[in-house]
C-alpha cells in the first residue's frame, strides 16, 4: 500500500477492539461505551448490501453524529486467500487512519477474543504499523449471554467445557461429550440436522438447548431439541449441551 507515515512531530492514533456483545445494546460495559464515544473512526464489519453490519447496530443508539463509521468488507467464508486478502484491505484502510492521528474504535459482535475478525484486522495492523497502541477491552459473549437467557449455568463445580467453533465432522461432537461435560455449538446451522441426529441417538436431546439471536428482538430459546428434527437454525444460532442437566 501507499500511504504518508506520520512525520517525527505527529502521532498515531490509537486502535481498540470494542465488544459490543451479541445483541442488546445494554450488554456494552461502561469501558467500551466510554471509549467507543470518545472515538473518532468506528468501524466494523459491512454486511452484503456494504452497509455497517450487525455490530454497528448494536450500538448505534450510542453513537455521536460527528463520528465517522467506516464499514469493512469482511465477507464470511472459508477460502484462506479471500480472508487473508480482506484483512489486509481493512488492516491498510486502519492504517491509513490511524497514520493521520485519528483514533479508531473496532467495534465487534460478542467478545472481541472469542472467534471476533478482530483478532485478524489487529494482527494486520501491527504487521504495518508496529508502534500503534492496540487495547482489546472485553464484553460480552454468546455462550455466556445464550446460557443466561436460558436461566442455567454454562459449567459448575469440576465440569469441563469444550467449544467448537464450527463443525465440519460431527465425530468431533461424539469426542467432545466423550472428554467434556458442557459443549457449545457455535455456527451450527449448516449441520444442525447431523447434531440433532447424533444427539437423538445418544440420547441427549433434552440436554441440549438453541439460543438465537440472543439479546436482540428476534431471541427465540428453545431449552429442548427434542421437537426440532426439521429445523433450520439461523447463523446467529448457538447450541449448548449440559450432559447433566441443571434447571431453576
Ligand atoms: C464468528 S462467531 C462470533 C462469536 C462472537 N465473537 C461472540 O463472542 O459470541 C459467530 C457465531 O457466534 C454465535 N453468535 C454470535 N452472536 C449470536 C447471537 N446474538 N445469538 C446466537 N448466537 C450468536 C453463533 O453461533 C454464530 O454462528
Amino acid at each position: 500500500m501507499s500511504r504518508e507515515l506520520p512525520s517525527a512531530a505527529s502521532v498515531w492514533g490509537k486502535l481498540w477492539g470494542v465488544s459490543v456483545g451479541p445483541g442488546d445494546s445494554e450488554w456494552l460495559t461502561l469501558k467500551g461505551l466510554q471509549i467507543l464515544q470518545a472515538a473518532d473512526v468506528v468501524a466494523c464489519p459491512q454486511n452484503r448490501d456494504g452497509e455497517p453490519g450487525m455490530a454497528y447496530g448494536i450500538v448505534k443508539s450510542h453513537l455521536r453524529p460527528e463520528q465517522t463509521i467506516l464499514p469493512l468488507d469482511l465477507p464470511f467464508v472459508r477460502d484462506p486467500v479471500q480472508l487473508q486478502q480482506a484483512w489486509t484491505a481493512a488492516g491498510e484502510t486502519l492504517v491509513t487512519r490511524l497514520a493521520q492521528g485519528q483514533d479508531v474504535v473496532f467495534i465487534t459482535e460478542g467478545d472481541a477474543s472469542l472467534y471476533s475478525t478482530f483478532s485478524y484486522v489487529a494482527q494486520t495492523v501491527h504487521h504495518l504499523a508496529p508502534t500503534v497502541d492496540i487495547t482489546t477491552v472485553p464484553g460480552v459473549c454468546s455462550p455466556l449471554a445464550a446460557m443466561a437467557a436460558l436461566n442455567r449455568p454454562l459449567s459448575l463445580g469440576g465440569e469441563k467445557i469444550a467449544i467448537l467453533p464450527a463443525l465440519y465432522d460431527v465425530s468431533e461432537l461424539t469426542h467432545a461429550l466423550e472428554w467434556s461435560e458442557v459443549v457449545v455449538l457455535m455456527k451450527v446451522a449448516s449441520v444442525f440436522g447431523q447434531v440433532w441426529q447424533t444427539l437423538h441417538d445418544l440420547e441427549l436431546l433434552e440436554q441440549a438447548s438453541l439460543v438465537e439471536w440472543v439479546g436482540s428482538s428476534q431471541e427465540k430459546q428453545y431449552p429442548s431439541l427434542v421437537d426440532l428434527a426439521d429445523y433450520t437454525p439461523p447463523y446467529f444460532s448457538i447450541l449448548i449441551v449440559r450432559r447433566h442437566d441443571y434447571r431453576f
